[in-house]
Formats: C-alpha cells, sequence, structure tokens
C-alpha cells in the first residue's frame, strides 16, 4: 500500500519553543529547536495538504509552501489555536510550551540590586492548550499532542504516556523519550505513538524527517477512515 495522500485535508502546525518575557530586553524560554515540529509542516505538505504553520522560536528556517503564523508566547499561542484549530483537519501541537509566565511584565529594564541581594521572580500558570482545544467538540477533526519525558524504563514512559493522553483528550499522543537518543539538538528521534485509549499504535525512529512522515502515515490514515 502507497502513502496516504492529503489534498484537500488542512493540516495545522506548532513548532518551537515560547518565551514569555520579564521585561523589554528579557525572557524565560526552552531549548525547543522546533525541529520535529517543522519536519511534521514539511511531510504534510509533501503529502498535498495545506498548512499553516505557527512558529514560537525556532532554530530552524521555515519551510516554503506552508503559510507562517507567528506567534511569541503562550497566550499568543493559545490566541492563534483557538482560532485557527476549529478551521483544522488535523492539529499537531509539537511546539514546547511554557509551563509558567511571570506575573508582572516590567515596562523598564530590571535593574540589578545591590551585590549580593537575592531576586525573586513569581510566576503563574499558563492555560493548557492541548487540553483546551481537545474539549471542544471535533466533528472528524484530529488532534495530536506531543509529550517529552524522562523516564526510567518503556513500562515508565508508556504510563506517565496513558495518564497524559487521558488528561489532555486528545486523539494522539507522540512520545517522546528524552535519552533514547542525543536529546533536544539531534537530528534524529525515536518516538512511540499512543492512540486516545492509550494503546501504541506506532513505533518511528530516523531522522526528524523520516519520523515525521511515519507519524502522519498514520494521522493521515485515521483522517481517511473517518467521514469528514
Ligand atoms: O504537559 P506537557 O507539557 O508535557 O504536554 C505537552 C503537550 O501539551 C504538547 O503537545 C504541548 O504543545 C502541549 N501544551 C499546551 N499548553 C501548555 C503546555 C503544553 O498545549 N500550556
Amino acid at each position: 500500500p502507497g502513502e496516504t495522500r492529503l489534498e484537500g485535508r488542512t493540516v495545522l502546525v506548532t513548532a518551537g519553543g515560547t518565551r514569555e518575557p520579564l521585561d523589554p530586553v528579557r525572557y524565560i524560554g526552552n531549548r525547543s529547536s522546533g525541529r520535529q515540529g517543522v519536519a511534521l509542516a514539511e511531510a504534510a505538505r509533501d503529502r498535498g495538504a495545506s498548512v499553516t504553520l505557527v512558529a514560537a522560536h525556532l532554530e530552524v528556517p521555515v519551510p516554503t509552501g506552508v503559510e507562517v503564523v507567528r506567534a511569541e508566547t503562550a497566550a499568543e499561542l493559545l490566541a492563534v489555536v483557538t482560532d485557527l484549530s476549529p478551521r483544522h483537519d488535523l492539529t499537531i501541537m509539537a511546539a514546547a510550551v511554557s509551563d509558567y509566565r511571570p506575573v508582572a511584565v516590567s515596562d523598564a529594564k530590571i535593574k540589578k540590586a545591590n551585590t549580593g541581594e537575592r531576586l525573586t521572580l513569581e510566576l503563574v500558570q499558563n492555560p493548557d492548550i492541548l487540553a483546551s482545544i481537545s474539549a471542544e467538540p471535533r466533528h472528524g477533526r484530529l488532534i495530536v499532542g506531543f509529550a517529552a519525558e524522562t523516564a526510567g524504563d518503556d513500562a515508565e514512559l508508556l504510563a506517565l504516556g496513558r495518564a497524559k493522553v487521558a488528561r489532555k483528550g486528545c486523539d494522539f499522543l507522540v512520545l517522546n523519550a528524552v535519552g533514547w537518543n542525543a536529546g533536544f539538538v539531534s537530528e534524529r528521534n525515536t518516538v512511540v505513538v499512543l492512540d486516545g485509549a492509550g494503546d501504541r499504535v506506532l513505533e518511528a525512529s530516523g531522522t526528524k524527517m523520516s519520523v515525521a512522515d511515519d507519524i502522519l502515515g498514520v494521522f493521515a490514515a485515521a483522517l481517511a477512515a473517518s467521514p469528514s
């Protein structure tokens, strides 16, 4: 059997790491490169889909042939995804969203205090975008989450994944075992895909591009099987 094409389908992919400003020149960020999300956008484009990439901070160039919408913070990402997700057949939340943001953003650059004095930052939780869009009626659309876990072994990783898929309510969860390979900056990846019931439906390993196309095959088949 050949690959399942995505002609006539719309795909929304979030990628990269959000940045939460502290003041005009500083932010709280993370090490996400956006590579896996960008590879997914490219793989969806290559299967014929109409692709929108919601780009947080990326360490890689945006691909050609996809529409790009920028979102710097978790709040911006929430607004964009809440607006666009209902108009896309497949939403893939590959972005690394900051769990917290500073309570207040200073208008002026925060000054260094006297020598030896501590500075305390107060943070509040950001809304969970994946859980929020997964709580809305789907009408045959699909929502996919990602999870990077540091688990002791396979059984622990699967248990963490099953709990997360149930908590978030998404249709698929791509489990990324941090530590199975060279890590965040790596060109390669190893993932396990769980369905909404927490059952393992695919294991894929290789370059982020080949992993992207392998896991996209699962979502394309699921879309083809559901009435649109
Ligand atoms: O709970 P955890 O951060 O491990 O969940 C990861 C998944 O949830 C990813 O798909 C990520 O894009 C999404 N997420 C989100 N909103 C947050 C935190 C994570 O949509 N505030």
